[in-house]
């Protein structure tokens, strides 16, 4: 197979991290047969200091062009006061190529526990998938500021929910049957507009599916008290944006989280959870996992490449499982972002070649 895979390492450990993923993406290539032609293209900070745009146009039509997006992070502090922010460019591409769903899977590992603060026995079995609707709400709603005053505001139509609430059933059906949509009906409208549209949605079409609902405040708490008992969780942008993180306590750092980012059609743009992290960019030791697991996802939501994905999921745990662990998961240690990547490029080759003997 051959495909187009464009490359926005961006700012801060974006970079890094990618170098990484994109290690195990070639190797991927020599052990399956696959050809990933690479092709980089600027975001975020450095492309406001290199065209004054968060996201110049040229990075649009690569990304139009390409099957899959791989993307590092943005974001500076040096830009925090100024009307063009690095984020504005992840929020515009995510617009512009309509990826209005976010799928952010959180599992723990068996060796992470140590990492968590949560005690152990919370850990066991956690098992989730936050689907974030991506392209609505807030970050995308009428705003303002003046000197005093400013305003956000929050829009949602039954359309954008019912799409986004839709995939979550899907996935559902062939996991464990049960979503929990996050809102805030007690307060808002925008929510329950969301409430009634998740729960027409599961009535009339996914009959099998167990919907429940939950308040976005209660569902912060279950989400360190009980997090086993939870299996897809569908919640509007910035619920899912805040809940994301709060769950990457539970897997030990924010470090592992990947991401996908789908719309209609194979393409899609994968990422991990993480940011920029300027604190340690350039310093070589960003924890490279939730870049390698997006292109796992990579392979499997854009390609369709299942036993790849699942070969690069094999090989990160495996990695784990032998103790390469980044200094986010155990600061006493000595894991460089090259040395993980390179602990899974090992395990990689060696399930391949186990597989053919
Ligand atoms: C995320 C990030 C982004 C978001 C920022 C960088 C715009 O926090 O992907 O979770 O808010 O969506
Ligand atoms: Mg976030």
């Amino acid at each position: 197979m051959r495909s187009l895979i464009a490359v926005l390492s961006g700012d801060g450990v974006g970079p890094e991290v990618c170098e990484q993923a994109l290690r195990v993406l070639e190797k991927l290539g020599e052990l399956y047969g696959h050809t990933f032609e690479v092709r980089r293209a600027a975001i975020g900070g450095e492309a406001i200091d290199a065209a004054d745009d968060p996201l110049p146009a040229a990075t649009v039509e690569l990304c139009r062009d390409a099957d899959a997006v791989l993307l590092g992070a943005v974001g500076h502090p040096r830009f925090d006061g100024q009307d063009l922010r690095p984020e504005n460019g992840l929020l515009r591409l995510r617009s512009e190529l309509e990826l209005f769903v976010n799928l952010r899977p959180i599992r723990t590992h068996e060796s992470l526990t140590d990492a968590s603060p949560i005690r152990p026995e919370y850990l066991h079995g956690v098992d989730l998938m936050i689907v974030r609707e991506l392209t609505g709400g807030l970050y995308y709603g009428e705003r303002g500021r003046d000197a005093d005053r400013a305003f956000d505001t929050c829009v949602y139509t039954r359309a954008e929910i019912a799409r986004v609430v839709r995939i979550a059933c899907q996935m559902a059906g062939e996991r464990r049957q049960l979503v929990t949509s996050v809102d805030k009906a007690n307060v808002l409208d925008t929510s329950r507009l969301w409430r009634e549209t998740a729960s027409t949605i599961a009535a009339d079409e996914f009959p099998d599916i167990t919907l429940e609902h939950g308040l976005v405040d209660s569902m912060a708490m279950h989400l360190v008290t009980r997090p086993a008992d939870f299996d897809i969780i569908v919640t509007e942008n910035m619920f899912g944006d805040i809940l994301s993180d709060e769950a990457a306590v539970l897997v030990g750092s924010l470090g592992m989280l990947p991401s996908a980012s789908l719309g209609i059609g194979q393409r899609g743009l994968y990422e991990p959870v993480h940011g920029s992290a300027p604190d340690i960019a350039g310093q070589g030791v960003a924890n490279p996992y939730a870049a390698i697991l997006s292109v796992a996802m990579l392979l499997r939501h854009s390609l369709g490449l299942q036993a790849e994905a699942a070969a690069v999921e094999a090989a990160v745990d495996a990695a784990l499982h032998d103790g390469f662990l980044p200094r986010d998961l155990d600061s006493t240690g000595a894991i460089d972002t090259a040395i993980a990547g390179s602990a899974v490029l090992e395990r990689l080759q060696a399930t391949a070649v186990a597989g053919k003997a």
